[in-house]
């Protein structure tokens, strides 16, 4: 396992980096000095933060399914029809807009078939993950008991109000079973034999499913195909799907971080084809982690890893200059889409994205990929939204990889225990995103200098993003320095701010934590920002994710 792909086979928005001495002029507005400035740009639209770029991702990995998501109907613990109440009820509050299931790589091993029909009658089957799993790791987490299965899921989100977007098996599967998992979600009431069997569970009208991943990481576990191999597989498992009058928005698998020759590959044989080929696809489908912490010694998948919660300084900015690369790779993607798609017909999604770090930090042991998140994780989630938001325009969705127990965690669970972890947080701060018209904004901020091995290095000061809902302006900001706060000027060219504010996760403590016994260590504070002559002022504190929701006049 030494690499990735082995194991599983800026424009920063205007003047990130800059070095910004205390700034002049800008104390009309304000009476306190500043060392920041943020200006929002409200005549420059980016787009419409399409509420997918806030997605999630579920697999039968681990704890994230058994215990995390699922608990049984027959559980003590507080459930709805089998589904953990805290999980749906979090849900909702950070109006969760789609969920991505059943994988990852268990969806190319998985038969949609056994995951239907009366609970007791479905079969047990070979986890994909089973060679990860250890001796602590229970039963379910290795012989999937598949009580979770397509019915439950689509409950799941419409508990949750929800799309569900289902991966389909490329590797193992025939394309006739993809036809059929269609079917059997989408088919009309009483119209084909599968439609039956959905309306036995209860399901007689159908689920309407419109997201649907044609395969997952088809470089890797999902195939090891050539890029040219999976673009005529897509062809053949997307040629003629029954829609039933819904239709269908295909994902395709896209590459691994900056594999250009996957994306190039693809595309030229698609369009070798015919170029309408490319109207059939809705999305192409990234998946950037950031894992390794080793500052350029080595690309060993398992010696490049570093630890969630033992980390130093150089290891927090490290991991986020690693998250960050996935702006460079939207950019640099979508240019190589863009050869073969001039009209950019396909929007890129991110449909997996997140730190990884080794194992040790589990909450609960024996849950593989399990990892307890910090304040570095937050600001990594709050960079990465933002990133997002910034490029709206050429993205449909994204799936922070995973949802509960396991890599960048919202939630840790584990039987009657649940908590909402620092990046749990950072979704509900961001909600007020989604929909919301994406606009330009510029941040002038000193950059952060520290030591990078014996060896000056720098990170940009302040980032963020920011959309407005009529006359509701939302804008998110990263404060990476893990010891200096810093005080800014918001300024908003074209409009004034009447009130705003302040919603702030930070902690004294760039390790702390939320764990089942003290779950509210690092939680959002709330309080009013100084507005001035229009103006807002406000001081970003250390290590910090902040949404100031300002009301124009
Ligand atoms: O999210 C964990 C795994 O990472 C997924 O199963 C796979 O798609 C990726 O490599």
């Amino acid at each position: 396992m030494k690499n990735r792909r082995g194991f599983i086979q800026t424009t920063l928005a205007g003047t990130a980096g800059l070095v910004f001495s205390r700034h002049s002029g800008i104390s009309a507005a304000t009476t306190q000095s500043v060392d920041s400035r943020l200006e929002i740009l409200l005549d420059e639209s980016i787009g419409t933060i399409s509420p997918n770029l806030y997605g999630h991702f579920t697999e039968h990995l681990g704890g994230t399914i058994y215990d995390g998501v699922w608990v049984g109907v027959k559980s003590k613990v507080p459930n709805l029809d089998g589904i953990r109440k805290d999980l749906v009820d979090q849900m909702r509050k950070i109006k969760a807009p789609v969920v991505r299931y059943p994988g990852g790589c268990f969806a190319d091993s998985y038969d949609w078939r056994d995951g239907i029909g009366p609970s007791d009658k479905r079969p047990r089957r070979t986890n994909f993950w089973l060679q990860a799993e250890s001796d602590r790791s229970p039963a379910s987490h290795k012989y999937d008991p598949n009580e979770f299965g397509t019915n439950e899921f689509v409950h799941f989100c419409k508990l949750i109000g929800a799309e569900p977007y289902l991966a389909a098996n490329v590797r193992s599967l025939p394309a006739s079973e993809f036809y059929r998992w269609v079917e059997y979600c989408n088919s009309p009431a009483g119209s084909t034999t599968l439609a039956e069997e959905r309306a036995k569970t209860g399901a007689s009208q159908p689920y309407n499913v419109r997201y649907w991943g044609v395969g997952n990481e088809s470089w890797g576990c999902g195939g090891n195909f050539t890029p040219q191999e999976y673009a005529v597989e897509f062809r053949r498992y997307s040629a003629w799907l029954p829609h039933y009058g819904q239709s269908l928005s295909l994902i395709a698998s896209g590459p691994n971080s900056d594999d250009w020759d996957w994306t190039r590959g693809f595309f030229e044989e698609i369009v070798r084809k015919r170029p309408s080929q490319l109207g059939g696809i809705y999305g192409w489908a990234l998946h950037h982690y950031a894992w390794n912490l080793s500052r350029g010694r080595t690309n060993d998948w398992e010696k490049g890893k570093g630890d969630a919660i033992q980390f130093d300084p150089v290891d927090w900015y490290e991991i986020l200059r690693e998250g960050e690369r996935v702006e460079d790779l939207i950019l640099g993607h979508w240019q190589v889409m863009g050869e073969f798609d001039r009209e950019h017909r396909v929007k890129l999604v991110v449909d997996e994205w997140g730190p990884w770090y080794r194992p040790g930090s589990e909450a609960t042991p024996g849950d593989i990929l399990e990892q307890t998140p910090t304040p570095r994780d937050a600001v990594f989630s709050g960079m990465t939204l933002d990133i997002f938001n910034r490029h709206a325009s050429m993205l449909h969705m994204a799936n922070c990889a995973q949802l509960i127990n396991c890599l960048n965690s919202l939630y840790l669970a584990h039987e009657d225990r649940f908590v909402v972890t620092p990046v749990g947080h950072v979704f509900e701060m961001y909600a007020g995103h989604q929909g919301g018209e994406s606009r330009r904004t510029i941040f002038s901020a000193p950059s952060v200098q520290y030591d990078r091995d014996g060896k000056p290095a720098t990170f940009w000061g302040l980032q963020g993003s920011a959309s407005l809902h009529g006359k509701d302006l939302l804008v998110t900001v990263v404060n990476p320095h893990t010891t200096q706060a810093r005080e800014a000027e918001i300024t908003i060219r074209g409009g004034s701010a009447s009130s705003a504010i302040a919603t702030t996760l930070s902690h004294s403590d760039i390790h702390a934590r939320n764990t089942f016994d003290n779950r509210e260590a690092v939680i959002p504070q709330k309080k009013e920002s100084v507005v001035r002559n229009g103006a807002v002022v406000h001081t970003f504190p250390a290590a910090s994710v902040t949404a100031l929701s300002i009301h124009l006049t």
